[in-house]
C-alpha cells in the first residue's frame, strides 16, 4: 500500500484525490495547500492530514511518493524539493512556464535518479490508444495528415491562472502537441500557428488567447492540425482523427449516453460529457495505476520529463510562429539542448 502526498489542492489535485481514494494500492496520507479550504476540503473527505508546508509533506515519513498538482510555475521548486528527498513524483504538466527552467528542472532531477512521471494523462484514453495501437498495426497505411480537436468547455479562467499556466500554447495545446508524437510516433519538424480570442475578451486583456489552430510538419512528411478552443457551450468536445494512405481511423466525441430518439423526422443523440473530468477522469485513475506501477519498477511506457520537455518546446515553436507571423522550426528551439554534458536531447 503506498501511502501518497498531495501537493496542491485545486482543480487537478481535487481529481487526483479522488482517483487515490478509488485505488485499492494507495492510500492518501497528506496533503498541501496554502489555501487551508482546499486542503481540508480533501484532507476531511479522505482521511488525511494537512501538512504546514510542501516541505513538511514531502520530508514527512508517512509519504512514499508525491503528486505535484500546484500552479506550474510552482513546479520546478516542488519536483527539485521531492527528487532531493528521495521521493518519486507524480507532476502534473507542463513541466514549467519557462523552457529554459524546465531544462534546468530536468538535469538536476536526473542528479537525484529517482522515478517521475508526467501528468501527459491524455496518453491513457481508452480510444486514443486504440487509434494509436491500430495505426501502429498498419491497418492504415502511413499516416498522411492527422486532426485533433479539443475544445472547452471551461470558463475563462482567472487572471491568477492565466499568469501562473505560461498561457494557453503551453498550458492546454501541450496535450495535443504530446499526442501527435505519441500517436504518430513521428517527430516535429516544423510548426506554424495562429491564435485569437474570440469568446472571452478578458482573457486577450491578460495577454492570452482562447482558440489556437496549429499546423505541425511531421519529418515522414505527414501534417497534423490541432483546433483547440478553451470553451464550448456544447461540452468538451475532444476527437482525433488519424487519416492515412490505406484508410482512417478515429477517436470520436464521448457521448453522455448512448440513447438515440427517433422523433417524426428528427433524431436526437446523447450530447457530449461535459467537463474534462467527466471526459478524461478514466486517463487520471490510468495515470495513477501506471505511476503505482512505475514506483513498484515494472516494465512499461511512462510519460518522461523528455517527453514533455519536448512537448513544451513544441509549444515554444507556437508561441514563436503566432507572434512572428512565420513558419518556426523546431530545431531552431531545441537545438541548444542537444550538445554538451548538459544535453537533454540526444
Ligand atoms: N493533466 C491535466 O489534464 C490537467 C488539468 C488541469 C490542470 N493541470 C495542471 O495542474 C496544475 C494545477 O492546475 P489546477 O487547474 O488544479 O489549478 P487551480 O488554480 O485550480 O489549483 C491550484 C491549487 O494550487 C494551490 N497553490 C497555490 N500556490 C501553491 C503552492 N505554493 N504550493 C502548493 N499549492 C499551491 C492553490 O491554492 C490551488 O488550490 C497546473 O500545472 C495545470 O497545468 C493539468
Amino acid at each position: 500500500m503506498r501511502r501518497l502526498g498531495l501537493i496542491g489542492c485545486g482543480r487537478i489535485g481535487r481529481v487526483h484525490a479522488l482517483s487515490i481514494s478509488r485505488n485499492p494500492d494507495c492510500t492518501l496520507s497528506k496533503v498541501y495547500d496554502p489555501s487551508l479550504a482546499n486542503a481540508s476540503q480533501i484532507a476531511d473527505r479522505d482521511g488525511a492530514t494537512v501538512a504546514a508546508s510542501a516541505d513538511e509533506l514531502i520530508r514527512s515519513s508517512d509519504v512514499d511518493a508525491v503528486i505535484i498538482a500546484s500552479p506550474t510555475n510552482m513546479h520546478k521548486e516542488h519536483f527539485l524539493a521531492a527528487a532531493r528527498a528521495g521521493k518519486p513524483i507524480y507532476g502534473e504538466k507542463p513541466i514549467d512556464v519557462d523552457l529554459e527552467r524546465a531544462a534546468a528542472t530536468i538535469l538536476e532531477l536526473r542528479r537525484e535518479g529517482i522515478p517521475i512521471m508526467l501528468g501527459l494523462n491524455r496518453r491513457y484514453d481508452r480510444d486514443h490508444a486504440t487509434l494509436r495501437s491500430e495505426l501502429h498495426a498498419g491497418s492504415i497505411g502511413r499516416v498522411q495528415s492527422m486532426q485533433l480537436a479539443s475544445r472547452g468547455p471551461d470558463s475563462a479562467p482567472t487572471p491568477e491562472y492565466i499568469r501562473s499556466s505560461g498561457g494557453f500554447y503551453r498550458d492546454k495545446c501541450v496535450h495535443f502537441l504530446d499526442l501527435i508524437r505519441w500517436i504518430s510516433g513521428d517527430e516535429a519538424v516544423e510548426i506554424a500557428a495562429m491564435g485569437s480570442v474570440v469568446a472571452d475578451p478578458h482573457v486577450g486583456e491578460h495577454g492570452d488567447i482562447d482558440t489556437a489552430a496549429i499546423i505541425v510538419r511531421l519529418k515522414s512528411g505527414a501534417l497534423a492540425h490541432i483546433d483547440n478552443a478553451r470553451r464550448a457551450t456544447h461540452g468538451y468536445d475532444d476527437r482525433i482523427e488519424v487519416f492515412g494512405t490505406g484508410g482512417m481511423i478515429e477517436s470520436s466525441r464521448l457521448r453522455r449516453g448512448n440513447v438515440t430518439r427517433i422523433i417524426g423526422t428528427s433524431m436526437q443523440l446523447d450530447g457530449l460529457t461535459q467537463t474534462p473530468f467527466e471526459r478524461y477522469g478514466e486517463t487520471y485513475a490510468a495515470a495513477l495505476g501506471a505511476f503505482l506501477d512505475l514506483i513498484e519498477g515494472k516494465p512499461g511506457q511512462y510519460p518522461t520529463m523528455e517527453d514533455g520537455f519536448i512537448a513544451q518546446a513544441m509549444a515554444e515553436a507556437a508561441i514563436l510562429s503566432a507572434e512572428q507571423g512565420r513558419t518556426v522550426k523546431l530545431a531552431d528551439i531545441t537545438d541548444r539542448f542537444r550538445s554538451g554534458a548538459d544535453a537533454i536531447l540526444s
